[in-house]
């Protein structure tokens, strides 16, 4: 059914003012977020925090099946994190890397994913290899192919979509291809996680991690892995606390069962929550019909800005979501933020030092980056196209 945009946008406290363009940075909650979010607050202000915790037990268990839906996945393969970023790390340094294991990746990769990768390159001797684009700018299923063909790798690592573009990598193709050679894949689909359909079984991943507060419109400091049950006995946490691991006796200790392993003790009960309701949001909406209309507005943004004098659309890929990169002739693009927000539209930028092998080596200093989603319009559109336009030109 085709989602009610009036309906979803009533729900949105944070869509009364503005134009909200930056759902790929932190996309307002719905109410529903919101009620979960500032309800358990209360009641831990009014009862106190573990007790209130303690009342609510049931419904936390609840956001991982709610993940699990999403995912296709179990409820002992999901681990609640803060981040994106902790989630993908927790699964990147838990795998057993060593002097000269090859990990693959790609021009796509997130910047704290890339500064990682570096990092395990000092400090464990990994090898890491970057593919060479396909002719579009995504990743080449059949190029990493040939690469495995080539010699092995420990590990491939894909961004599914990037922060700096709009393109949607062909994820489950690349994980045919691992599956198909035995290696192991971990995707990061923070940027897609809410914005479309993520199975885990038709991407093939071994790992994925993702954030709540982007499309998902969770809650910021909220994040979720996925660690395929078959891989987690080869995977040693980096750390562990009460959350994860039981100290059996004073010199002894066991690793919690399932993906709970990579867990904190300490989390926010009401960030969780939250996250658990936007999950349901989402679904309740349906991540096909949401995929189907974020498309359609982000073509359409970059349809209108490419016919104007002077504005360059930036994005790459074949396959396209609801993130349109573009530059301003004569305006800088924090300048061309500044200006937009002077109107009420909240757009974003993306620096070269957030995506090196993107936007550094196509030479791209920063872009503007604007960010659809299921509640923005044409009407919205319309106006920040004519926003554009009349951008003083140099
Ligand atoms: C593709 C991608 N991966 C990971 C992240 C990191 O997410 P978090 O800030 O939740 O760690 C981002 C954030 O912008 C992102 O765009």
């Amino acid at each position: 059914m085709a989602i009610d945009v009036e309906l979803v946008r009533a729900d949105t406290p944070g869509l009364l003012r503005g134009i909200h363009l930056n759902h790929a940075g932190a996309s307002p909650s719905p109410g529903p977020v919101l009620d979960t979010v500032i309800g358990h607050l209360r009641r831990e202000a009014e009862v106190g925090g573990y007790e209130a915790a303690a009342e609510r037990a049931e419904d936390l268990r609840g956001v991982y099946r709610s993940v699990g839906r999403m995912l296709g996945c179990s409820t002992e393969e999901v681990a609640l994190t803060e981040s994106a970023t902790r989630a993908w790390e927790l699964a990147f340094w838990s795998l057993p890397l060593g002097p000269g294991d090859v990990v693959l990746t790609t021009s796509s990769e997130y910047v704290s994913n890339a500064l990682s990768l570096l990092l395990a390159r000092e400090r464990r001797g990994v090898v890491v290899e970057v593919l060479p684009d396909g002719p579009d700018g995504a990743v080449d299923p059949a190029e990493l192919a040939r690469r495995l063909e080539r010699g092995p790798a420990a590990l491939v690592a894909l961004t599914h979509v990037p922060t700096s573009g709009g393109l949607v990598n062909p994820a489950a193709e690349v994980g045919a291809v691992c599956r198909a050679a035995g290696v192991t894949y971990l995707l990061d689909a923070c940027q897609a996680a809410g914005q479309m359909d993520l199975d885990v079984t038709a991407l093939g991943c071994d790992l994925l991690s993702a954030t709540g507060r982007k499309f998902l419109r969770a809650p910021r400091g909220t994040g979720f892995l996925y660690v395929r049950s078959g891989i987690l006995e080869q995977l040693r946490p980096p750390f562990i606390d009460a959350g994860s691991a039981v100290w059996t006796g004073p010199e002894t200790y066991e690793v919690l069962p399932g993906a709970t392993r990579f867990e904190a003790w300490e989390r926010s009960w009401a960030n969780q929550l939250g996250l658990g309701a936007a999950v349901e949001y989402a679904l309740a909406l349906g991540l096909d019909e949401i995929a189907v209309r974020v498309t359609a507005l982000g073509a359409g943004l970059r349809e209108r800005l490419r016919e104007l004098p002077g504005v360059t659309v930036h994005d790459r890929g074949t396959q396209r979501c609801g993130i349109v990169t573009f530059t301003v002739d004569g305006h800088g693009p924090g300048d061309v933020v500044q200006r937009l927000a002077g109107a009420g539209v909240r757009v974003w930028t993306v620096p070269a030092v957030a995506a090196q092998l993107d936007l550094g080596r196509r030479g791209l200093p920063e872009v503007v980056r604007a960010s659809v989603h299921y509640t923005s319009t044409e009407e919205e559109l319309d106006l920040v196209t004519n926003l554009v336009a009349e951008l003083p030109r140099a």
